[in-house]
């Protein structure tokens, strides 16, 4: 067949496949364009067949007629197609509305911090150590060094579940997580290497940076030749792994009965709308375990040395996440957890 001829029948096919059948109307036109039986393309391409030269009819009639398929069959898909929307239509359902995204969970900012916190202090050997919340006088205060008068004994800031001058002389909900260590040390021989997270419990005046129960995450590390440079250090690259690498930090001191020395760590939290371009934010407590907590629990203080802190976990929480009140963190509103 003539190359001429070749080019006319694929231009056609085009035209056939690239028509938008998108209403019935549309179909009807097609089928006029191209079928009716005066002036259709290709109704008038099949009355040429009988003059076509002999030795090209047969390759010419079977041109037309593959052409001929193509429309009959855009017609048919068409026209189904066409009534199927139709008959979804009717029914109601509308098969073109975007789906319903099912409610997926998220981790909780508390729980990922803490998970953060766990990872960093894993990568450097410590494991992790639980303890009860509801705690004996023993555990929570005495072992830890607080002298009988010291006022976090007090009522104002413990819930005690029996009272201080009761038989078991204090049960009460864990302040801190700090009589974690005691019962770590108890239970075993050292060298430790601990973090314990948990909740705590304070009686406490209920506003937007304190509630009546918290989380904290306590460390203990005790071994021989344990230094206060090594929990700078340990403090320092816990720092950087939580805040970024150019994070600054200071140790201040400070005082805890089960401590000496202690301190307490803050980092720089720059803010460019305060007078400083920023401000100091206390993160945690730690310092040197006291020779009297070892003595409480029958660790050899000319041997051995050690380290503690805690830290409270919505503080860094917040901090690292901007939420300007703790309450909202127990509200289990979804519209606020969704965000993370
Ligand atoms: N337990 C202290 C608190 O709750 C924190 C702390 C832990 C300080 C360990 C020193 C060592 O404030």
């Amino acid at each position: 067949m003539s190359t001429n001829l070749l080019v006319q029948f694929e231009e056609l096919g085009r035209e056939i496949d690239s028509e938008p059948l998108d209403s019935h109307d549309a179909v009807d036109q097609f089928r006029i364009r191209f079928l009716s039986r005066k002036q259709g393309q290709i109704t008038q391409l099949l009355k040429q067949i009988p003059a076509v030269a002999q030795e090209q009819r047969k390759e010419f009639g079977k041109q037309v007629n593959r052409l001929k398929q193509r429309v009959e069959d855009r017609i048919t898909i068409a026209r189904s197609a066409l009534q199927a929307t139709t008959k979804t239509l009717d029914s109601g359902i509308d098969l073109s509305l975007p789906g319903r995204r099912p409610l997926q969970g998220s981790i909780h900012p508390l729980t990922q911090t803490l998970e953060d916190i766990k990872r960093v202090f894993a990568s450097y050997g410590f494991s992790v150590a639980e303890g009860p919340e509801i705690e004996d006088d023993w555990h929570n205060f005495t072992a830890l060094n607080f002298p009988p008068d010291h006022p976090a004994r007090d009522m104002q800031d413990t819930f005690f579940l029996e009272p201080p001058e009761s038989e078991r002389g204090g049960i009460l909900l864990r302040t801190h997580t700090s009589p974690v260590q005691i019962r770590t040390m108890e239970s075993q021989q050292p060298p430790y290497r601990v973090i314990v997270p948990g909740r705590v419990y304070r009686n406490e005046a209920i506003s937007y940076k304190s509630y009546c129960l918290f989380h904290q995450v306590e460390g203990l590390c005790v071994d021989e030749h344990i230094t206060l440079g090594d929990l700078k250090q340990m403090l320092y690259v816990f720092s950087r792994a939580m805040f970024g690498q150019n994070v600054k930090m200071r140790f201040r001191p400070s005082f805890f009965p089960f401590t000496e020395p202690s301190a307490e760590v803050d980092i720089w939290w720059p803010d460019a709308k305060l007078p400083r371009g920023g401000r100091w934010l206390e993160i945690l407590g730690c310092g040197m375990v006291d020779p009297n907590v070892f003595a409480s629990v029958d660790v050899d203080p000319e041997k051995y040395t050690g380290y503690a802190f805690g830290m409270g976990i919505e503080r860094i929480a917040m901090l690292r996440h901007d939420i300007s009140d703790i309450r909202i963190l127990y509200e289990n509103d979804t519209r606020f957890l969704e965000q993370f």
